[in-house]
C-alpha cells in the first residue's frame, strides 16, 4: 500500500505500478491534471511534488510514497483568485489545455523566486508547450501574478464594459484557468465503457479476413465491431464521402491510420490487449507515396474516380504574354513538408445512448452540425435523432474539422447500448488525424524596371494523402491567394491535389495560403534584389490599395491597409541589419459561391441574455466575441450575457469553424439578433422579455471560382499584414514585429494573443517543424515535431493598423485566425537570405541556427 498527501489530503493506493497521471484523473477525479501527451514532453500533466513541479504522466504512484502533491484544485482560495485573475487580465488563455500546468509550474517558480524575470518564467515553463498563445501572455500573466503576490494586492477590478475594442476578460478564462472547464475526457458517464480501433497494418493492403474469436472470448470484451456492423452508410466525409469508417474484409486499406475494427472493452486498461487478439490476414501490397508514383499511368486507382482529388485553375489575364515581356523574372521550386497540428488536446468523444432510437455525442470539434450529420449518415439514422454538445476544445487549428473518434464512439454506443468513450493516445493521434499538406510549388514571378510585378505563373502539386479531407478547398485557397496581396492582373495558376497512401492531408491554419504565399514572398525578394530596390520597397510599390483589384479580380475594398501594414514595420525593417519581411492576407469565411451562413439566438432566460450559437470556440475566443457583439449591440452590463456552448439542441447551425470565419460570421448573426433584440427593449423591459428568442442569420452570397464578371467578389472580406524577422548575427531570431489590418479589432489583447501564437507557429513551420513519413509511415513522434518552447520564442509585437472604418458585417471585424502565421515563414527565409546569401527554397529551412 502506498500513501502519500494529494492536495492535502492522505490517500493509499495499492497499485504501486500505476501512473500517477491516471490515478489522480481516474481515480480521484482531479480532472485539472491533462494528458497531453502521456510521453513526458508536453506539461500539460504538470503537478507539484514537494514543491517541485514534475510530470504525473512520468510518474508512478510508488514514486509518489510519502510526498505531497498539489494540483490545481489543492491551490488556497488567494492563489486561485490570482492567478484566474492574471491569466485572464494578460490574455494567456485560449485553448485553455495547457494552462493548469503553467500555472503549477508559475506556482513552483513563485514560491521561491517571488519577484522572477521574464528569463526566469520562461525557464520555469521551459516543460510546459503551449500551442496557442506563443508564449508571451502566459509569461505577462505569471510576472502580474507574482506582482500581485509580491504587493499582496487585492485583485483588481476587471473591464466592466464588454463593448467592441475593450479588454474585456475572456468569458471562459478562469474556469480554464482552474481546471474546472471539462474536456471530453474529463467526462465519465454511469456504466461507460471504452472503444479503440485496431490501426492497418500496412498503408496499402488487401483485408482477406478478419478474424475475432479470441478477441471476443477476453473477459473485458464487450463487442467488436467490423464494417459489416456499420448500420448506415459506411463513407464519412464533409465534402468528398471517401473515407470508410471501417475497412471491410475484401476491401483495400488507404493508409496506417485505417480503422480495421473496433474493440469495446469495460476496463481502458485492458484495450489494447483485446485489440492484439484479433488476427487480420493482409494481402500487403505496394504503397503509393508520393503524387509523381499516384500519377504514373501504371499507378493502381486509391479511390475508385482515380487519384486525382482536385484541380483547380486561377487564369486572368495572359500570364504567359507578360512574364516574357518582363524586365525581370524569377523562377524556384518550393518543397514545403506535411505538417501536424499538435493541438494540445488529444481527440475524445463519448457518446452514449439516448432514448430508444437517439443518440447524444459529447466531444470537442470544429462545427457540432458536421458531426450530426455524418454521424447520423454512418447510423442510418435521421440527424435529429443525434444529439451533438460541445466540450472545450483544446486546440483545433484545422485539424478536428473531420470524424475522428466521433464516428467510433457513436457507432460503439450504437450497437452496445452502452456510453462508450474514445479516447486518443497522442500517437494515435499523429497517426489518424489529416496533416497540413505537403506541397511542391514550381513559381514564377517577374516584374519591370520599376519592380512593379507584371505577372506570376505557378503548377501546384499537393499530397492530399489517403482521403479527400478538406484537401480541394485547401488547393483552391493556394491558387486564389497564390499571387498575394498586390496589384496585377496577369495570373497563370493551376493546383492539383493527389491522393497518395500517405496519412490524409485537410485543413490547418492558413489552409493553403500558407504555403504558396511562402513561394510568391520568397521570389519577391530575389525580384527585389533584380531591380535594386529594397524587399520592402518591392512590396510597398506592389502592395494592393482601396479601389484597387487584386490578381483574383477581386476589388479591394475601402478598408484595405496593407499600405498602412507595410508603413507600420518599415523603420525597423529599414534599422535591423539581418531583417526580412513578407506580406500576407487571408480571406474571411469560406468564399468563392460556397453557400456559407451563420446563425444565432439570443433568449431571455432568467433574466439573462443567453447568445446561442454553434460556433465552436477552439481556443480563439469566439464566446468572448459574441458577447461583446451583444454589449455593442445593446449597451448592457456583460454580467446579463450567458453564452452558451454548442448544442444542436439549443445552438442553431453557425457553420464550421474555419477560414476565418466565426468573427465575421456568427458576430454579424448575434448583431442581426440583437439588433432584434434592441428594438424590443424599446417597448418592454428584459424581464417582460422574458422567454421571447431572437434569431440572426448572415447568409452573404459569393461569386465562383471562374466567374465571368469582370471583378468578382471571392470572398466577404480580406485581412492584411506585414511581419518583419529579425535575427542576430548568429542566426537566432531576436524579434518578429507585425503588423495587421484585421478591421475593427473586437478584443485587442485577444487578437494580440492569437497573432502571437501564430507567428510563434510560423516560426516552427519555417525553422523546426517536419512530420516525416517514410514508405507511408510516419515517422514522427511527438517529441519530434519540432514544437517551440518559450525559450525559444522571441520577442513579439504587434500592432493593428486601420484605414477606413469598414462598416459591414460584425461591426467592420475581419478574421485574423490564420493571417497571423501566413507571413512568418517567408519573413525569416528573407532574413537568413540576408544574413548568410542562402536562399532557402525547402521548409523547415536548413542549416539556420
Ligand atoms: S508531459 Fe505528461 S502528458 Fe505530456
Ligand atoms: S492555451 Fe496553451 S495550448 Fe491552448
Amino acid at each position: 500500500m502506498i500513501s502519500f498527501t494529494v492536495n492535502g489530503a492522505l490517500v493509499e493506493c495499492v497499485d504501486a505500478d500505476r501512473k500517477l497521471l491516471r490515478y489522480l484523473r481516474e481515480d480521484l477525479r482531479l480532472t485539472s491534471v491533462k494528458s497531453g501527451c502521456d510521453e513526458g514532453v508536453c506539461g500539460t500533466c504538470t503537478v507539484l511534488v514537494d514543491g517541485r513541479a514534475m510530470r504525473a504522466c512520468v510518474l508512478t504512484v510508488e514514486k509518489a510514497s510519502g510526498k505531497s502533491i498539489i494540483t490545481v484544485e489543492g491551490l488556497s482560495a488567494r492563489e486561485k483568485e490570482v492567478y484566474a485573475h492574471s491569466f485572464a487580465a494578460a490574455g494567456a488563455v485560449q485553448c485553455g489545455f495547457c494552462i493548469p500546468g503553467m500555472v503549477l509550474s508559475a506556482k513552483a517558480l513563485l514560491d521561491k523566486n517571488p519577484d522572477p524575470s521574464r528569463e526566469d518564467v520562461k525557464k520555469a515553463i521551459h516543460g510546459n508547450i503551449c500551442r496557442c498563445t506563443g508564449y508571451v501572455k502566459i509569461e505577462d500573466a505569471i510576472l502580474l501574478s507574482a506582482k500581485l503576490f509580491r504587493e499582496n494586492a487585492p485583485i483588481p477590478q476587471a473591464p466592466s464594459s464588454g463593448r467592441i475594442g475593450s479588454d474585456f476578460f475572456r468569458v471562459d478564462a478562469a474556469q480554464k484557468t482552474l481546471g474546472e472547464g471539462m474536456f471530453a475526457d474529463d467526462m465519465t458517464l454511469e456504466g461507460m465503457v471504452y472503444a479503440k480501433a485496431l490501426r492497418s497494418k500496412y498503408p496499402r493492403a488487401r483485408v482477406n479476413a478478419i478474424d475475432i474469436s479470441s478477441a471476443i472470448a477476453h473477459h473485458d470484451c464487450i463487442r467488436i465491431i467490423t464494417a459489416v456492423d456499420v448500420p448506415g452508410d459506411i463513407k464519412c466525409g464533409h465534402l468528398v464521402r471517401d473515407w470508410d469508417a471501417l475497412i471491410a474484409v475484401g476491401g483495400i486499406t488507404r493508409y496506417a491510420g485505417d480503422a480495421i475494427a473496433i474493440a469495446v472493452t469495460s476496463s481502458q486498461d485492458t484495450l489494447d490487449e483485446v485489440l492484439s487478439l484479433i488476427r487480420v490476414d493482409y494481402e500487403e501490397l505496394p504503397p503509393l507515396t508520393s503524387p509523381a508514383m499516384s500519377l504514373s499511368d501504371d499507378a493502381p486507382n486509391i479511390h475508385e474516380n482515380g487519384n486525382i482529388l482536385s484541380r483547380q485553375i486561377l487564369k486572368r489575364g495572359d500570364a504567359e504574354t507578360a512574364i516574357a515581356a518582363s524586365k525581370h523574372v524569377v523562377t524556384r521550386h518550393y518543397s514545403l513538408p506535411f505538417i501536424d497540428h499538435a493541438f494540445m488536446e488529444p481527440e475524445c468523444a463519448i457518446a452514449a445512448p439516448n432514448g430508444i432510437d437517439g443518440l447524444t455525442l459529447y466531444t470537442g470539434g470544429q462545427s457540432v452540425y458536421d458531426e450530426q450529420r455524418e454521424v447520423g449518415e454512418l447510423l442510418g439514422i435521421s440527424a435529429d435523432n443525434v444529439r451533438v454538445k460541445s466540450m472545450l476544445t483544446g486546440g483545433g487549428f484545422g485539424g478536428k474539422e473531420d470524424m475522428i473518434v466521433q464516428h467510433h464512439a457513436a457507432l460503439a454506443a450504437w450497437l452496445t447500448k452502452k456510453p462508450v468513450k474514445v479516447s486518443f493516445s497522442r500517437e494515435e493521434s499523429l497517426l489518424v488525424h489529416p496533416k497540413r499538406h505537403a506541397m511542391e510549388i514550381d513559381f514564377t514571378t517577374a516584374c519591370d524596371e520599376n519592380g512593379k510585378i507584371t505577372g506570376v505563373k505557378a503548377r501546384i502539386i499537393s499530397d492530399t494523402g489517403a482521403y479527400a479531407s478538406l484537401g480541394g478547398p485547401v488547393l483552391q485557397r493556394a491558387c486564389t491567394h497564390a499571387a498575394g496581396p498586390y496589384n496585377f492582373g496577369d495570373v497563370d495558376i493551376e493546383g492539383i491535389a493527389v491522393y497518395t497512401n500517405n496519412p490524409p492531408a485537410g485543413a490547418f491554419r492558413g489552409f493553403g495560403v500558407t504555403e504558396t504565399g511562402f513561394a510568391m514572398e520568397s521570389n519577391l525578394n530575389l525580384l527585389a534584389e533584380m531591380v535594386g530596390i529594397s524587399p520592402w520597397e518591392i512590396r510597398f510599390r506592389n502592395a494592393v490599395r482601396p479601389g484597387q483589384a487584386l490578381p483574383n479580380g477581386q476589388i479591394a475594398d475601402e478598408s484595405t491597409a496593407l499600405e498602412e501594414c507595410l508603413l507600420a514595420v518599415k523603420e525597423i525593417y529599414e534599422r535591423a541589419p539581418f531583417a526580412g519581411i513578407a506580406s500576407g492576407f487571408k480571406n474571411s469565411g469560406r468564399g468563392v459561391g460556397v453557400h456559407d451562413a451563420s446563425r444565432c439566438i439570443l433568449s431571455v432566460e432568467s433574466g439573462k441574455i443567453h447568445v446561442r450559437s454553434s460556433a465552436a470556440c477552439i481556443g480563439q475566443g469566439i464566446a468572448t466575441v459574441l458577447a461583446q457583439m451583444v454589449c455593442e449591440t445593446l449597451h448592457i452590463d456583460p454580467k446579463l450575457i450567458i453564452v452558451e456552448p454548442p448544442d444542436t439542441a439549443r445552438t442553431p447551425d453557425a457553420g464550421t469553424t474555419t477560414a476565418s470565419r466565426q468573427t465575421v460570421f456568427s458576430g454579424e448573426a448575434t448583431v442581426i439578433a440583437a439588433k432584434k433584440l434592441r428594438e424590443a427593449l424599446k417597448e418592454s423591459s428584459l424581464g417582460e422579455l422574458e422567454g421571447r428568442e431572437f434569431f440572426g442569420e448572415y447568409d452573404p452570397v459569393t461569386d465562383p471560382m471562374g466567374s465571368d464578371k469582370p471583378f468578382p467578389v471571392s470572398h466577404v472580406a480580406y485581412g492584411y499584414a506585414a511581419q518583419v524577422a529579425e535575427l542576430d548575427e548568429d542566426g537566432k531570431i531576436l524579434r518578429i514585429t507585425a503588423a495587421y489590418d484585421a478591421g475593427s479589432v473586437v478584443n485587442p489583447k485577444s487578437a494580440e494573443g492569437q497573432i502571437e501564437g501564430g507567428i510563434v507557429m510560423g516560426i516552427g513551420y519555417a525553422l523546426t517543424e517536419d512530420f516525416p513519413v517514410e514508405g507511408g509511415y510516419p515517422k514522427s513522434k511527438y517529441s519530434k515535431l519540432g514544437l517551440i518552447r518559450a525559450k525559444d520564442a522571441p520577442e513579439i509585437t504587434v500592432t493593428f493598423v486601420r484605414r477606413n472604418e469598414r462598416t459591414e458585417a460584425a461591426y467592420g471585424a475581419k478574421g485574423i485566425g490564420e493571417l497571423c502565421m501566413i507571413p512568418t515563414a517567408p519573413a525569416i527565409q528573407g532574413a537568413y537570405y540576408k544574413l548568410d546569401g542562402t536562399f532557402r527554397c525547402k521548409l523547415p529551412m536548413e542549416n539556420t541556427f
